[in-house]
């Protein structure tokens, strides 16, 4: 696991970079979503597949930036997901992006999960590990220094909701406007990585990204973004679960891409969410 985390954190080192320094535009490519990929989501996924190939423990990578998984070790014991730059139609506007990592055991599915990670590339960059405890991590120079143990609390005050209003379902849009009339605060730039970074770092809120009118199995992919912010989520003492109130990391996954409707946060809004939900 250690030498994972190492290859992280060296991948973020040349991705920090590249967002600095490289030539922003289009590359001639589309992902197996159909979203059309920029230079640096192509050149973030090739670091972090020459990285990960340096830890003889990781047997299979899967790409958000890749149709099909690739096998790299045979005889590896891990798997790893990832989402090389999440977000990444911010850079041109300057906002924050990251990468996001999970790290299985046997197949990709939330129940086999085992860590989580995640790097933010905003003014600063930091780094998010959750193994057992969910450990915030600054970068100074090549080393990430330890800043905290992120913990949420029972209750937040910002409200990050997802997806195209126009397409909500009733019920979503109440959840929503009641949380606003309780005074909470509207927090969503659309990178998943910053959005819920700033719940994480503030104790607590949600985030949700619901299923819609027109997307019923709503936008976040499980392997590379839901499953692994889900554990550290878990890890920080909050919640993440689906529309029909389950946990998101008991949830099995087909096809790698699939994606599933999902909610994160502090027990009181998921508590909020659930009873909206139900009375769908
Ligand atoms: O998955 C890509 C992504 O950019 C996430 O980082 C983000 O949370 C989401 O899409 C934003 O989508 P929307 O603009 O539909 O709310």
């Amino acid at each position: 696991m250690t030498e994972i985390i190492e290859a992280i954190k060296r991948s973020a080192i040349r991705i920090r970079k590249a967002i600095n320094e490289e030539e922003l535009g289009y590359a001639q490519s589309a992902n197996s979503s159909g979203e059309q990929q920029l230079k640096l989501d192509v050149l973030s996924d090739t670091i972090i597949e020459e990285e990960l190939a340096r830890a003889s423990s990781v047997k299979t990578i899967a790409s958000e930036e890749k149709s099909d998984p690739v096998t790299i070790n045979e005889s590896g014991k891990y798997l790893v997901g990832y989402d090389p730059l999440d977000g990444s139609s911010l850079v041109d506007v300057n906002l924050s992006v990251g990468s996001i990592f999970g790290i299985y055991e046997g197949s990709f599915s939330g129940p086999n999960l085992v860590a989580s990670a995640y790097v933010v590339y905003g003014p600063r960059t930091e780094l998010v590990v959750a193994t057992i405890k969910a450990e915030r991590f600054r970068l100074e120079g090549e080393e990430f220094v330890f800043m905290q143990e992120l913990a949420l609390g029972d209750k937040g005050k910002l409200n990050a909701p997802g997806a195209t209003q126009k397409y909500w379902y009733p019920h979503h849009k109440e959840l929503v406007e009641s949380l606003f009339a309780e005074g909470y605060r509207l927090r969503y730039s659309g990178g998943m990585v910053p959005d819920l970074h700033q719940i994480l770092v503030k104790g607590g809120g949600l985030f949700s990204y619901p299923g819609t009118e027109d997307k019923p199995k709503g936008k976040l992919r499980k392997i590379f973004e839901v499953f692994p912010f889900a554990n550290i989520y878990e890890k920080a003492g909050g919640y993440a679960i689906d529309e029909s109130g389950r946990r998101l990391l008991e949830l099995g996954c087909g096809d790698i891409h699939e994606t599933t409707p999902c909610f994160f946060g502090s027990r009181y809004e998921i508590e909020k969410v659930k009873e909206y939900y139900e009375k769908a």
